[in-house]
């Protein structure tokens, strides 16, 4: 099989880890060779970053943050995405530059021209396939999120940040959608975990084909 790449994307709490991992268990039941992955942490020294700039409580200016999001990329990329698609793998990574460009971008204020450069920079232009985006109300995000097991995801500074900023970063999603319908799909994700996976799973058949 030809290696393909896939993302997922959505503000915190929308349901994507979920959907991810049930959209692993079936692509494995038949038999495709996937990679799954994540941003920020998809490599070792990814893992160290992440650490270093998201789990932290130390106040971490924004370009600092901005060039530590590219720098996890930047190695992800290069040692794991990259050859993972040449050996015909499909790689479905959990966020990716998309999340830059809002979070960064419509979150922290950065212009477009600031972080498109740096996005080309770190990925040397490779673009998803197919990028599913995850969508879903800041309100329920939020609800989500306060029932969410504490064990399930190491807090971060993110996780510290208004239903403002989240609404934001979700307009910014939307409007990529709007400029790149081919690439990235708009998933109604305040149903049923099962009736997000039916419509995950047949857009992802419909690009690998399997
Ligand atoms: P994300 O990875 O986008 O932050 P998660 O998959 O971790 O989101 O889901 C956040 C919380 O919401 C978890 O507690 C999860 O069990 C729950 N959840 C996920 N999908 C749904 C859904 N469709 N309906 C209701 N709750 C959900
Ligand atoms: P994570 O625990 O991986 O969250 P989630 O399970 O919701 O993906 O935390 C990653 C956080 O970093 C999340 O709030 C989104 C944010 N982020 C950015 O701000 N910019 C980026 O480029 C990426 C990849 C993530």
């Amino acid at each position: 099989m030809k290696g393909k790449f896939i993302t997922f994307e959505g503000i915190d709490g929308s349901g994507k880890s979920t959907q991810l991992r049930m959209l692993a268990d079936a692509l494995r039941e038949r038999g495709v060779d996937i990679l799954i992955t994540r941003e920020p942490g998809g490599t070792p020294l990814g893992r160290r970053l992440r650490e270093a700039f998201l789990e932290t409580e130390e106040t971490v200016a924004p370009m600092a943050e901005l060039l530590s999001f590219a720098a996890d990329r930047a190695q992800h990329v290069e040692f794991l995405i990259k050859p993972s698609i040449a050996d015909g793998r499909v790689v479905i990574s959990d966020r990716y530059a998309d999340a830059t460009f809002a979070y960064q971008g419509a979150g922290r204020g950065f212009t477009e021209e600031q972080v498109n450069s740096v996005i080309t920079l770190a990925t040397g232009g490779l673009k998803p396939d197919l990028t599913l985006f995850f969508d879903i109300t800041v309100d329920e995000a939020i609800r989500r999120m306060s029932v969410r097991p504490e064990a399930h995801a190491k807090r971060n500074r993110m996780d510290e940040e208004t239903a403002e900023f989240y609404g934001r970063v979700r307009v910014s999603y939307l409007g990529i959608a709007g400029r790149e319908p081919e690439r990235f799909k708009i998933i109604e994700a305040g149903r049923s975990v099962e009736a997000i996976h039916a419509d995950v799973l047949e857009m992802v058949t419909e690009l690998i084909d399997v």
